[in-house]
């Protein structure tokens, strides 16, 4: 698959199968990440990868799916996670843009996941002491985002937003995701 392949194939993904993701992938998506821009190279991003079935379960309760759709969009029950990449900022390092540099190294994991056939959803809404407690993070590192990583057991569908950009899911249980096209979004030398 080429690069672009793989983006336009990527799509959140909320339902996986009951499959272990091996650690030796987990370390090439960070390290992947570990190469991403940095704002001034300043790399402020640290990672933890979570395989380990007991610590899985334990990121789950910090975590909230699909916010237009709840709870219909959550994980079933049996189809969660099977790994967990959580990024960190370490404060330590002076970050200049850590927003940026996190969302660099996460669209880093994504995209090299789906390369090797795992998928992903990028968390943002996280409880995020809950989850510094569970993985023993030291103070100067704040828990940015969770990348959920497993094989896909769902098939989201992209489609032209025509008005709202609400992901939803179809009567046959489809997750359907609209993107605005790129007529509205493409300008060609000017505004216009
Ligand atoms: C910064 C950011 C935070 C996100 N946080 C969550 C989240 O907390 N929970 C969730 O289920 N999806 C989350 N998502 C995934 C978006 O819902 C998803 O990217 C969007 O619906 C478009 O779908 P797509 O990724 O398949 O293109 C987040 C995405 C981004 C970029």
């Amino acid at each position: 698959m080429s690069v672009y392949d793989i983006v336009l194939r990527r799509r959140s993904i909320r339902c996986f199968k009951k499959k272990k993701v091996p650690f030796s992938i987990l370390k090439k998506l960070v390290n992947a990440a570990r190469l991403a821009p940095s704002g001034a190279n300043i790399q402020p991003c640290e990672f933890i990868a979570v395989n380990d079935q007991a610590t899985v379960n334990k990121i789950f309760p910090a975590l909230k799916w699909a916010g237009y759709i709840r709870p219909q969009g959550d994980p079933p029950k049996g189809r969660e996670p099977r790994a967990y990449i959580v990024v960190l900022i370490n404060r330590d390092k002076r970050p200049l843009c850590p927003e940026a540099d996190a969302a660099a190294c996460v669209e880093n994991i994504l995209l090299v996941a789906w390369g090797y056939g795992i998928a992903s959803c990028w968390l943002g809404a996280i409880d995020k002491n809950r989850l510094g407690r569970v993985l023993r993070c030291p103070a100067h590192c704040e828990v940015k985002y969770v990348v959920a990583l497993g094989y896909p057991d769902e098939r989201p569908q992209v489609e032209t937003a025509r008005g709202s950009i609400k992901y939803y899911k179809d009567k046959k249980s489809t997750l359907r995701v609209p993107k605005r096209s790129l007529k509205e979004i493409l300008h060609r030398n000017i505004y216009r």
